[in-house]
């Protein structure tokens, strides 16, 4: 069968790097283009970012930078968890990939100009504003798209920026919303899903444990990253969020969920971002995604280790 052709849409940040890694590594998949916003760290640090994953995975691609800000609100990054660059953790040289010179927005409507309707699938790992704007800007391209699978939200779990709100809804809520409404199909990584798979310390080592450049990046990554998340929750190891959204492309059946109504909250200052999920199905709302609540951890990191050990 032939790859399924994807745009990664991101704002690296080292979950964010490791789904640029997972997708590379899989032959299921044609990655067209990665595709920067702003969003963790601002848009000069994240199309960086994303060229050195590109790069690390041997396996180039052209990388773009898009929108620097949220449609409508001033941006709001999360060095706090991050760090200082979004990719600390790992030793890695500056990118000698160039950046490629299309706007990341422009890219996205080309393609799916260019391409047979109903072929690209937009997996989308950071706030949405580069999705929306291309929705805006060029309305005919939504009937186009295959399906978008984006990390986002969180409904049982409540948000991990604010009490109500997860980080890539929050950002850019106004997006978010376009993008929900787009009409197209729509499947949603929430924190409920991504809280059930957490980096282990056995989990972390088996990355370590590769003695590649990949493997040793990652592991170094992942330890960074996850000391945020266990200090707040008391968890054993932080949630790998962004490369769920590779992960359910490749292996559905780890994933679990229901076709129910989901809403952004943009209006209230207090719920901002809140993704309202009819979970229980208990208004007449129509069903607009696909909300995922389950994942296979053990499964899931399986796939990851199996990947990113071929890079
Ligand atoms: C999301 O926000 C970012 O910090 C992560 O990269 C992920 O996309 C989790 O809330
Ligand atoms: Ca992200």
């Amino acid at each position: 069968m032939a790859p399924r052709k994807i745009i990664i849409d991101t704002d690296p940040g080292q979950d964010d790097a490791v789904a640029i890694l997972l997708a590379l590594a899989s032959p299921e998949l044609q990655v067209l283009s990665v595709t920067a916003v702003a969003g963790n760290v601002p848009l000069a640090r994240t199309e960086r970012n994303a060229r050195v994953a590109v790069e690390l995975s041997g396996r180039p691609v052209p990388v773009m930078a898009g929108c620097d800000r949220p449609l409508r609100r001033p941006l709001e990054t999360a060095e706090h968890v991050h760090g200082k660059t979004g990719l600390d953790g790992a030793d890695l040289p500056e990118p000698t990939l160039p950046l490629d010179p299309r706007h990341a927005v422009d890219f996205i409507i080309d393609t799916l100009h260019e391409e047979p309707a109903g072929t690209v699938t937009l997996c989308v790992l950071g706030p949405l504003t580069n999705v929306a704007t291309a929705f805006l800007r060029a309305p005919e391209v939504v009937d186009r798209v295959q399906e978008i699978v984006l990390m986002g939200g969180g409904f049982f779990e409540g948000g991990n920026i604010t009490p109500a709100a997860e980080f890539n809804i929050y950002v850019d809520p106004e997006a978010a919303d376009i993008v929900f409404r787009c009409g197209r199909p729509l499947t949603i990584v929430p924190l409920d899903c991504t809280h059930k798979a957490l980096t282990t310390r056995a989990r972390v080592e088996r990355f370590r444990a590769m003695g590649t450049r990949v493997g040793e990046a990652v592991a170094g990554w992942l330890d960074f990253f996850e000391r945020f998340d266990v200090q707040k929750y008391g968890s054993d190891g932080g949630p790998l969020h962004d490369p769920c959204v590779i992960a359910y492309l490749l292996r559905p059946e780890l994933f679990g969920g229901r076709l129910i109504n989901v809403e952004v909250e943009t209006t209230s200052e207090l719920t901002r971002g809140m993704t309202v999920a009819d979970w229980w199905r208990v208004t007449k709302r129509a069903p607009n995604a696909t909300f995922l609540r389950d994942v296979n951890a053990e499964g899931y990191f399986a796939l990851l280790a199996e990947r990113i050990g071929t890079l």
